[in-house]
């Protein structure tokens, strides 16, 4: 464990990134959903910065059969980075070689889909005896102070396992784990339990769980033989409420524009706001986007 003032530090983070993709078919079918791109880049690139940016240095990948192309694309691409080179084009060689020198990246194979919590036990020889943060393929959250070092700050003030959360509509709650938790001061909350897509009448808060964790590695042992739960599959949830009971587990209500990538709508809004944002696409894209949505075409008649 590596410690600065007593104070441990997070430094490796696990991206469960072997899941099926099935709400996006047939574009999933033989290109994982990580590599749908935000514009120009792949939404697992943009996970990996939020990783980066935070102060992680070690990565491990959970991919599964058919994902090796996301190894291609973090790789080094020496034709490319050759052909760039003799073309002079210097920011498109820069960006290339960025992707593939910006971390440490491992990589691991799910052998099958038996879910979040059995895909982050794959990584319990990785992280060792450390805190480590789970970053989930389909949340991206575009912040100031990237979301998983906001939740890190909050770990290094507690010393404790951080969720990060956000206020969702109770008619959403059924996609996420629901926090059940005692106000300890603005935006955190101590958790007393946690669950994994409830109904909207069952769930104890609107506060959910949107896939980025700071967790401590006693974790593991809980995973090694936990039940598996809703859908069958081994609940990191699950495993989270347990540990909740042994050691102080904290709720973040973290900052930051979040996207559901996961889904069409989320990936839709993603892909809007990002060109918006971006300085070389946003004025003739706001242009096109009022001509657009004035025009009689796209009025459903
Ligand atoms: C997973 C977790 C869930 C969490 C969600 C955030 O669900 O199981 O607890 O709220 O990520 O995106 P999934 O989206 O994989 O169904």
């Amino acid at each position: 464990m590596k410690r600065g003032a007593n104070i441990i530090m997070v430094k490796k983070a696990i991206i469960p990134a072997a899941g099926l993709g099935t709400r996006f078919l047939p574009a999933s079918k033989a290109m994982p959903k990580e590599m749908l791109p935000i514009i120009d880049k792949p939404t697992i690139q943009l996970i990996v910065e939020e990783a980066v940016d935070s102060g992680i240095e070690d990565i491990l990948i959970i991919t599964s059969r058919g994902k090796g192309i996301m190894e291609d694309h973090f790789d080094k691409s020496p034709e490319l980075e050759r052909a760039l080179e003799i073309r002079h084009e210097k920011k498109a060689l820069d960006i290339i070689k960025e992707v593939s020198t910006s971390a440490n990246i491992h990589y691991i194979r799910q052998r099958e889909p038996k879910g979040l919590g059995d895909a982050v036990l794959y990584g319990k020889s990785f992280i060792g005896n450390e805190p480590f943060a789970v970053l989930v393929g389909d949340d991206v959250v575009d912040s100031k102070t990237p979301c998983t070092r906001q939740l890190i700050d909050m770990f290094e003030k507690y010393n404790a396992t951080i969720l990060g959360c956000q206020v969702v509509d109770r008619q959403n709650i059924s996609k996420y784990a629901s926090v059940d938790g005692v106000y300890v001061k603005e935006n955190l909350y101590r958790v007393k339990g946690l669950i994994e897509k409830p109904s909207a009448k069952e769930a104890t808060s609107n506060q959910a769980v949107l896939g980025k964790y700071i967790i401590t590695p006693t974790i593991f042992e809980i995973l090694e033989r936990i039940n598996p739960g809703v859908g069958g599959e081994i609940q990191l949830t699950d495993a989270l409420g347990e540990l909740a009971r042994v050691e102080e587990v904290y709720a973040y209500n973290f900052k930051g524009r979040r996207y559901d990538i996961g889904s069409k709508q989320g990936y839709l809004e993603a892909i809007v706001e990002y060109a918006l944002k971006r300085e070389d696409l946003r004025d003739d894209f706001k242009r096109y986007l009022s001509k657009i949505i004035d025009s009689d075409l796209y009025k459903g008649n």
